[in-house]
């Protein structure tokens, strides 16, 4: 359905929690409908609300932020067991050439415009493949772009995949490939079980060992590898 505010109509889109989540932004509140819930929670959140979860059976109704892909170490709403539904709005598409390399993907509202590799290579064949089309590898430096990764590399790659972060140093300081280190808050959800690192300066979603789908690994650079491009433009848009 469809919620008419002053600039513009921002539709929200219903999904199960197995299918997407979200963070709390406070206590739960009852309204009568969803579209009350939503317009009370940009009201009380004008800035961060992005999401409601609703029950249709208790009418309560909770405030979240941008929705995203089940990430399991990540406590978030709605319970996966609950029944209640997230309802989320759709985040800006992206600028994206897909007449060139490029396709997009979407996943719980976000969109993402990437190139998928069609064989292997170690990291710094990777980023040099990357940079041809004006992109480098996929950097995952928020809780969404940690989900839309596994979405990705999960559904369409389905292979351990290198992403855009490394130990530049050997020092067990990780820094995006954008120059930013690795935030402390994110060591949780991307390091996952594989917290017990060895001595790799390059890191892999490793998907072998299915109980183990949110764990990135460290890995030696020169390891052959499937990866996920990114264009420079794309990320600087959000
Ligand atoms: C889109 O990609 C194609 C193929 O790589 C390229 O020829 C074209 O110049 C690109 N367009 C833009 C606007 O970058």
């Amino acid at each position: 359905f469809g919620v008419k505010s002053e600039k513009n109509t921002a539709y929200l889109s219903r999904a199960t929690g197995q299918e997407c989540q979200t963070l709390g932004l406070g206590e739960s509140w009852l309204s009568e409908s969803v579209l009350v819930c939503y317009l009370k929670c940009l009201l009380r959140y004008p800035t961060t609300c992005q999401s409601v979860v609703y029950s249709a059976t208790t009418k309560s109704c909770t405030p979240g932020s941008v929705a995203f892909g089940p990430l399991e170490p990540v406590t978030s709403i709605p319970d996966s067991s609950s029944g209640d539904t997230i309802y989320y709005k759709r985040q800006p598409t992206p600028p994206c050439n897909i007449s060139g390399d490029f396709t997009l993907y979407d996943i719980c509202g976000t969109t993402a415009c990437l190139h998928l590799s069609s064989s292997k290579a170690d990291y710094f064949q990777a980023v040099q493949n990357c940079q041809q089309s004006k992109s480098r590898l996929f950097i995952a430096d928020t809780m969404v772009r940690v989900s839309v990764f596994w979405h990705v590399s999960l559904k369409y790659l389905n292979d351990d995949t290198l992403i855009g972060l490394r130990d530049l140093a050997g020092d067990n300081w990780f820094f995006w490939d954008n120059g930013v280190v690795m935030a402390m808050e994110q060591r949780s959800y991307i390091w996952g079980d594989f917290s017990s690192r060895k001595n790799g300066n390059c890191v892999e979603a490793k998907h072998s060992d299915s109980q183990k789908r949110y764990g990135f690994d460290d890995v030696d650079c020169m390891d052959m590898k499937q990866y996920i491009c990114e264009p420079y433009d794309a990320y600087d848009a959000e």
